[in-house]
């Protein structure tokens, strides 16, 4: 370790810049409403490197690695202090035609490696720590597709920042001290009526993406008020016109006997903001009415916000009367339009009072 990271212990981020694995899983979990079972699910995410070295040890590729994300709605609960400035659940985006949907996640964890039974094996163990005190809300089992392609047939990941970018456009900083290091995180899952995509020219799918199939070439985009592809909705320019970057790790998913096909969409962003703007374009459209034709052979069935502390913050959750060291905020503001995320007072009938699953009607 340099002397900078041994000074700022608390902002060794999680394996979030993980180099794209072979397989993978997607696991959403929310924690049952009573004590113990958030000491439980405290206590494992604690652990949680301890289990990845149980499996990462026996992979001599290195390539075992596990994130993970707390939600909204269980972060008072699980962490005893205050939360990220931007973390809300999932917003509902509605647009004409298309919906992206809001659904419950208190947990997640993306398990990653390049052979399915060291994901298999981390997951059981993962599942087995938290011993009944979670409901498994959604498992989805991803796989890579030739050259890292989705089911839709496209190379998918290509933008991704990399080298000096990857840290500056996932990593909180210095904007929320006291959750530097972490990450805020994104999925969703899409399922898509291949038949009917297989059953587009080739040119029209090219159009719709904003890239060649073949060979993974960027088109030009669309001006004015015409249809945008894609790749020009899902950019996002600041004020000073700077291109504002997510990590994406999207796996395909499927089982063609049962007629399933699907994308997960996960991103990692510094900013919870420029993906929910992302997602507006798509799904509301730019202009409004001109939603993203990609949508009209995906629908979002499942929609939820994490956020992923950095390692060194997840360590100190184990500690048994310990609060996190927040002082660096002045506490987080709620974010308008939302519940603020505050500590509850506990009811009285036992339960902690972690509120309803649902936040949006969907
Ligand atoms: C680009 C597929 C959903 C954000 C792309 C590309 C493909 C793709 C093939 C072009 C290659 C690349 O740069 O990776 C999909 C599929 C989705 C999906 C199959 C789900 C069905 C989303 C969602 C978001 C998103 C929900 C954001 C909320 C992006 C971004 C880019 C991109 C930021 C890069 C744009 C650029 O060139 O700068 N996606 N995507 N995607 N997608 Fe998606």
């Amino acid at each position: 370790l340099g002397d900078s990271a041994r000074s700022q212990p608390q902002t060794e981020p999680q394996a979030v810049d993980y180099p794209l694995t072979r397989s993978s899983v997607f696991l959403v979990l929310t924690v049952h409403d009573d004590a113990s079972s958030v000491d439980t699910a405290r206590a494992t995410v604690a652990g949680i490197g301890d289990l990845v070295k149980d499996v990462a040890l026996r992979d001599l590729t290195r390539s075992v690695s596990c994130t993970v994300g707390i939600g909204a709605r269980i972060w008072p609960a699980l962490v005893r202090g205050p939360a990220p400035a931007e973390l809300h659940p999932f917003r509902v985006v509605e647009g004409q035609v298309h919906t992206a949907v809001s659904t419950p996640g208190d947990l997640f964890f993306h398990i990653r490696a390049d052979r399915p039974d060291y994901v298999f094996e981390l997951e059981r163990i993962i599942l087995a720590a938290l011993d009944g005190a979670v409901h498994v809300e959604d498992e989805t089992v991803g796989f890579r597709y030739f050259d890292a392609r989705d089911l839709l047939g496209f190379v998918d990941g290509t933008a991704n920042p990399v080298g000096a970018e990857l840290p500056e456009a996932t990593i909180v900083g210095a904007e929320d001290p006291a959750f530097a290091g972490g990450s805020y995180l994104v999925v969703q899952k899409y399922l898509h009526p291949l038949d009917q995509w297989q059953a587009l020219p080739t040119e029209m799918q090219e159009a719709i993406i904003g890239r060649t199939k073949p060979d993974n070439i960027e088109l030009d985009d669309a001006t004015g008020d015409a249809q945008k592809s894609h790749k020009t909705l899902t950019t996002i320019v600041d004020a000073d016109g700077t291109e504002l970057d997510v990590l994406r790790d999207n796996m395909p998913f499927g089982r063609p006997g049962a007629g399933e096909f699907g994308t997960y969409f996960i991103a990692y962003s510094r900013r919870l903001w420029v993906v929910e703007q992302m997602l507006e374009r798509m799904f509301i459209g730019d202009p409004p009415g001109k939603h993203d034709r990609i949508l009209d052979f995906s629908t979002a069935v499942t929609g939820s916000v994490f956020f992923v502390p950095s390692a060194s913050f997840l360590d100190s959750l184990a500690d048994d009367d310990a609060v996190p060291d927040t002082t660096g905020t002045e506490s987080s503001p709620p974010v308008s339009g939302d519940e603020p995320v505050a500590t509850p007072a506990a009811p009285s009938d036992g339960s902690l009072g972690l509120g309803a699953l649902r936040s949006t009607p969907t």
